[in-house]
């Protein structure tokens, strides 16, 4: 009756095609060389590719998450887990010339690192251990570090030179607003700097001594580029010779940055979609999403993909506006025509609020046909019209996935980003039960073959509404879920723990309602969990805790641990292949029945 892939030979092989298509991120021009990250090698490395040439060479294996350069130096800054998935983590150089990895954080305990910034002299991190957060600045020259600064928790340095270091977070300890920090190198000194009480203020990016940031101070909603100087602390919107950005109304940017000429650059996003613009100038592409950019000389350099066709790398030459592709990575003719038609749409909430959904068919499920809702992590976080392994394997398998970004997701202005905070569990939780029913009222599917699968914040909307909605779900699957967000506060460091106190605007009285953990005993419908073994920021005790709950319950589960392996599964592709092999075979028994 059913129509999804259960064989698991079939399964392994669809979700090896999807798994091993290399995840990019681009992050600069080192020298001749543009410097990119990939999955390629199995877990995330840092290579170079000549810009000349065309020679690519891998130059850092084992990346954790953060690589900088700097046009002006041969060497490129990276971090590494050195605690086996913990994310406690030091910095490293690598030359690209010679090969030369040096750690330069020696003397300062591992961590969690939330940014990282180079100028080819200096490198500036945020970075938390399990007491204490604070920015630090290594000198290479004189191979110093020194911390520079005590912080919070969560912020997230973004840029450096010879006079500051630039970062961004809750500074004023408000969850509803994000200030700049500035740390002058020479005096000292730190500024909270904010055009606006209350206002949200992300990225800073140096050039000399100002800075172009992004704020919603002017309009409460919309995020627009700035730039302030430092000394003067005068701020002004960015201008822009073009009026094609204008046009285009970005709600909030990817990324953007300096041309050498002090012109701007920034990658523009809007209802799941992004766009280029050089000083205001529209570069396209038509559709998709650019997920990172970087501008050098007369070329940009973009990862470009969308919900049914894989990343590509593609210079883009900023004066004619032509494309040429650097690295593609076409999908399996036969996995490629599984997946259907991909569309945007909007739900409506219980309070009328919309809910801006993409949907992924499969070309192989009839209508009404097996579902899945995809709730997305972060949860500051969005499914957009960009590759998504997770859903690309769902529909190839043979399920359509409405993945809704939920009050709280990004992308759809910051009024709506911040409808979760102080609310987590609560309204959310409301919005993805509505696509669910939307997959039901739509003809997509019809009841009792719709199903949940989601990781990390995505695992913990799935147990939430496996708990608390079970009459709506088929079965569920909760990859690294939060069960116990009283238990995991206790267990967090400096940056988790703030994360938890933003999340709830302080509220810690809700912790205990708001956790799946409080509401086992009302599982009806089968779960399948899967939790990394040393995933520190969704840890696996609470996850324990609630397993045990649903065995004094006598209820039926699976449980599979991922061992010796962080939270970041999609930086390694035998975890996520793994995650996504208990997920194909506990669906196909699920809708065997
Ligand atoms: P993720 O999950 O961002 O989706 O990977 C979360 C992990 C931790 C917290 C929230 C979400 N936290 O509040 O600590």
């Amino acid at each position: 009756m059913y129509t999804v892939v259960r064989s698991l030979v079939e399964a392994s092989r669809i979700i090896e095609a999807v798994v091993y298509i290399p995840r990019f991120t681009i992050e600069g021009v080192a020298r001749r060389c543009l410097v990119y990250g990939s999955t390629e090698r199995g877990t995330y490395s840092a290579y170079t590719i000549d810009i000349e040439t065309g020679v690519k060479k891998l130059v850092a294996s084992d990346v954790h998450m953060l690589i900088d350069v700097s046009e002006s130096s041969s060497k490129v800054v990276f971090v590494r887990d050195v605690s086996r998935g913990f994310e406690l983590s030091r910095v490293f150089t690598v030359d690209i010339e010679t090969g030369e990895e040096l750690s330069i954080s020696r003397g300062v305990e591992p961590q969690r690192i939330a940014g990282l910034a180079f100028d080819g002299k200096r490198v500036a991190w945020s970075g938390a251990t399990r007491e204490k957060a604070g920015i630090y600045l290594a000198n290479l020259a004189n191979e110093t570090v020194e911390r520079i600064a005590e912080t919070k928790g969560r912020e997230f340095v973004t840029d450096v030179n010879e006079s500051y270091v630039v970062g961004f977070g809750h500074i004023a300890g408000n969850p509803f607003s994000t200030e700049l920090l500035a740390v002058n190198i020479l005096t000292g000194t730190q500024s909270v700097i904010t055009p606006r009480e209350g206002s949200i203020n992300v990225s800073p990016r140096l050039h000399g001594s100002r800075v172009l940031f992004a704020s919603n101070f002017e309009d409460g909603d919309t995020m627009a580029l700035y730039t302030l100087d430092l000394e003067e602390r005068s701020f002004k919107k960015a201008t822009f010779t073009y009026r094609d950005i204008e046009k285009f109304e970005p709600v909030e940017y990817v990324s953007y940055g300096w041309t050498s000429d002090g012109r701007i650059w920034a990658v523009g996003k809007k209802r799941g979609t992004s766009r280029l613009f050089i000083d205001g100038r529209d570069l396209g592409p038509d559709t998709g999403f650019i997920s990172s950019a970087t501008v050098h000389e007369r070329k940009a350099y973009i990862v470009h993909s969308t919900l049914r066709t894989p990343p590509k790398i593609l210079e883009v030459d900023i004066e004619s506006g032509s494309y040429r592709t650097i690295v593609d990575n076409p999908l399996p003719r036969d996995v490629a025509e599984k997946l259907g038609e991909a569309r945007f749409i909007e739900l409506e909430s219980f309070d009328k609020l919309k809910i801006p959904t993409y949907v992924l068919e499969s070309s192989t499920a009839p209508k009404p046909g097996p579902t899945v809702v995809y709730p997305h992590g972060g949860p500051w976080s969005e499914v957009a019209n960009a590759w998504t392994p997770i859903v690309a394997t769902l529909a190839a398998l043979g399920y359509h996935v409405v993945a809704p970004n939920f009050r709280g997701s990004t992308g759809y202005g910051e009024k709506f980003r911040l409808m979760d905070v102080g609310d987590p569990g609560g309204a959310d939780m409301e919005d993805v039960a509505t696509a669910g029913r939307w997959a039901i009222d739509s003809g997509l599917s019809r009841v009792g073959e719709v199903s949940i699968v989601g990781y990390s914040y995505g695992g913990y909307t799935t147990l939430m509404q496996l708990t608390t909605r079970p009459k709506l779900w088929k079965c569920g699957v909760a990859g690294a879920p939060v069960a116990d967000w009283e238990m995991m506060y206790e267990l967090a460091d400096r940056y988790f723990k703030t994360f938890q106190e933003v999340l709830f605007a302080g509220r810690k009285e809700l912790f205990r309602e708001r956790s799946p953990i409080t509401y086992a005993e009302n599982l009806e419908s089968p779960l399948c969990v899967v939790q990394p073994q040393n995933d520190s920021r969704t840890p696996i005790q609470p996850v324990l805790e609630f397993i045990k709950k649903l065995i004094e319950r006598g209820k039926t589960f699976e449980l599979h641990v991922l061992p010796d392996i962080g939270h970041t599964v999609s930086l390694n592709n035998e975890a996520l292949a793994k995650f996504l092999l208990y997920v194909a075979a506990f669906l196909a028994r699920c809708y065997s029945k």
